[in-house]
C-alpha cells in the first residue's frame, strides 16, 4: 500500500530520526550471487546501528539517530517514471545501492524521482543524507 493516493508504484518516504520506508516490487540481494528475497514494503536502516541491515530494527531510537529527513541536494531525475523493479544491493562497508526508479518524499514536502542507481547512506554519517557522500570510509563503517 502506498503512503499517498497519488504516489507512483515505487515510492519512498523519509522519516525524521528513523528509516526510509520504501514501497514497490523490491528484491534484496544480500551479496553478489546470493538468492534474492522479495518484498512490497521495507524499512531501510539509515542510522548504521541496525542488527538486521539493510533493514531497520528500531536501533535508531537507542543510538539517538538525529536527522530531520530533509534533502539538501536532490539528484538529477532519471529518464522514465518511478516504476519497474527495485533491487537492493548492500555495498560491503558502504552504502545501499538501489537499482531502479522510485519517488522519494522528504519530511518537508519535497518529492523527486531517484534512479537508475541510487546510493543511500546506511552508515548514518553522510553530510548529504539520505545519500552517501563517502563519509563511511572516514568513520570505518563495517557492515
Ligand atoms: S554509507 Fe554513509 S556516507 Fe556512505
Amino acid at each position: 500500500m502506498n503512503e499517498q493516493a497519488d504516489s507512483p508504484p515505487n515510492a519512498g518516504r523519509l522519516t525524521a530520526n528513523g528509516p526510509l520506508i520504501l514501497h514497490g516490487r523490491i528484491r534484496h540481494v544480500p551479496r553478489e550471487g546470493a538468492p534474492a528475497a522479495e518484498y512490497t514494503q521495507v524499512a531501510l536502516c539509515r542510522c548504521g546501528a541496525s542488527g538486521n541491515k539493510p533493514f531497520c530494527d528500531g536501533s535508531h531510537a537507542k543510538v539517538g539517530f538525529a536527522d530531520a529527513g530533509h534533502c539538501a541536494r536532490p539528484p538529477e531525475p532519471p529518464q522514465g517514471a518511478a516504476e519497474g523493479d527495485l533491487v537492493l544491493h548492500p555495498i560491503p562497508n558502504g552504502p545501499l545501492r538501489v537499482d531502479g526508479r522510485f519517488e522519494l518524499a522528504t519530511t518537508d514536502g519535497q518529492r523527486f524521482v531517484c534512479g537508475e542507481k541510487t546510493w543511500l547512506c546506511r552508515c548514518g554519517a553522510s553530510g548529504n543524507k539520505p545519500f552517501c557522500d563517502g563519509t563511511h570510509k572516514k568513520t570505518g563503517f563495517v557492515a
